[in-house]
């Protein structure tokens, strides 16, 4: 919250990237020269608040270190590059209208600020969130908050590898042991998708605690759909027998080593012990990711003469790096084209049990 008249500090503006030089890195990007650093993604939505933490009385965000100040006139969120009682000096944003404005909307319950040309904001590229209600509403148990000190392309690419949950979050989740596992990825321009399906999985710890699963073991699907743009993320799993987990994950870049996640885990349909203790495993399950994508994150912000060791039967992780350099070679030669639709519904492919979110 903002209590402070605003003081401008240097992050606050940046040097616009659109100018500079643009990053061998990514020109001659290949997966295994990965600098997410030098990605910055433009025409996109990013959640920058939950609906309710915006009111009259403005508070700052920021996409990639562009201040973003959010608060309600007569009830309709506002976004600004400056605080209402700054004095306006030097050169405005070439994101913001006349007014100083960026575009801004809210559905799902968040407020949305367009990071890219105002006059290419359309809400057609506001991606699909199947198991949220349009207008939002949710009880503020199923919402949290919580940041890495991580490149925010780092942080997807730890989740869309989601075997990794086996091994960091065994203690939430499950650890490694199951009679099958089969992971198949889905991609077009703009998402990437992957389905991970396990019988016979170690019950999930949280489940055997919080929603009484009396067998060892569980069938599991797990689904994780990124909107490479908006950097915002679906968990969604399905646990038979159990409960099913769906989360809303997005990754706002702060700046470009700072990752803000206005999350919902919309459990709203489960029992009353796991409806509410499983959006607050977040907060467990967040710290274990940081412990370690933080300090991933400073190694890789410049290329390295040493070797990318990530492995390569990480079929998932391998294509998130390369849609993410095709899609940052085209913004870097002026192509911000949408060549897929983001805000078509994607309930079929996250396999969405969709009676149990009729909204
Ligand atoms: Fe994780």
């Amino acid at each position: 919250m903002l209590d402070v008249p605003h003081r401008p500090t240097e992050s606050d503006h940046e040097p616009d990237h659109s100018s500079a030089p643009i990053a061998p890195s990514i020109m001659n990007g290949s997966v295994n020269s990965w600098v997410p650093h030098d990605i910055v993604m433009k025409d996109t939505w990013f959640p920058l608040a939950h609906g309710f933490a915006v009111g009259k009385k403005p508070v700052r965000r920021a996409i990639y270190s562009h201040p973003y100040y959010l608060w309600r006139e007569n009830g309709v969120a506002v976004a600004s590059e400056f605080h209402p009682n700054e004095r306006r000096t030097g050169e405005k944003s070439p994101y913001t209208n006349a007014a100083g404005h960026y575009p801004v909307m809210e559905r799902y319950g968040y407020v949305w600020g367009w990071f890219g040309r105002p006059e290419a904001a359309d809400p057609a590229h506001l991606p699909s969130l199947p198991f949220l209600p349009p207008n939002g509403n949710l009880p503020k148990y199923l919402l949290g908050t919580v940041r890495f000190d991580c490149s925010a392309p780092l942080s997807l690419e730890n989740l869309i590898d989601l075997t990794h949950a086996d091994f960091l979050h065994a203690n939430v989740v499950g650890d490694e042991k199951s009679e099958s596992e089969d992971v198949e990825v889905f991609t077009t321009s703009e998402t990437i998708t992957m389905v991970r399906t396990c019988k016979g999985k170690s019950v999930a710890p949280v489940m055997k605690f919080f929603s009484g699963i009396k067998t060892p073991v569980q069938d599991i699907r797990q689904v994780i759909h990124i909107y490479l743009r908006s950097h915002c993320a679906i968990a969604y799993g399905r646990f038979e027998p159990g409960d099913d987990v769906p989360l809303f994950h997005p990754c706002v870049p702060e700046t470009r080593d700072r990752t803000r996640l206005d999350y919902t885990m919309n459990t709203s349909n489960a029992g009353f012990m796991f409806r509410h203790i499983m959006p607050r495993a977040s907060y467990v399950v967040s710290r274990q990711d940081s412990s370690m994508t933080s300090p991933q994150s400073p190694r890789y912000m410049r290329e390295e003469k040493r070797r990318d060791l990530h492995s390569p039967f990480d079929s998932a992780g391998q294509k998130y790096r390369s849609l993410m350099l095709d899609l940052a070679k085209r913004q870097a030669v002026g192509d911000f084209d949408y060549r897929d639709n983001v805000s078509d519904d994607c309930s079929d492919l996250i396999g969405l049990r969709k009676e149990l979110f009729r909204y």
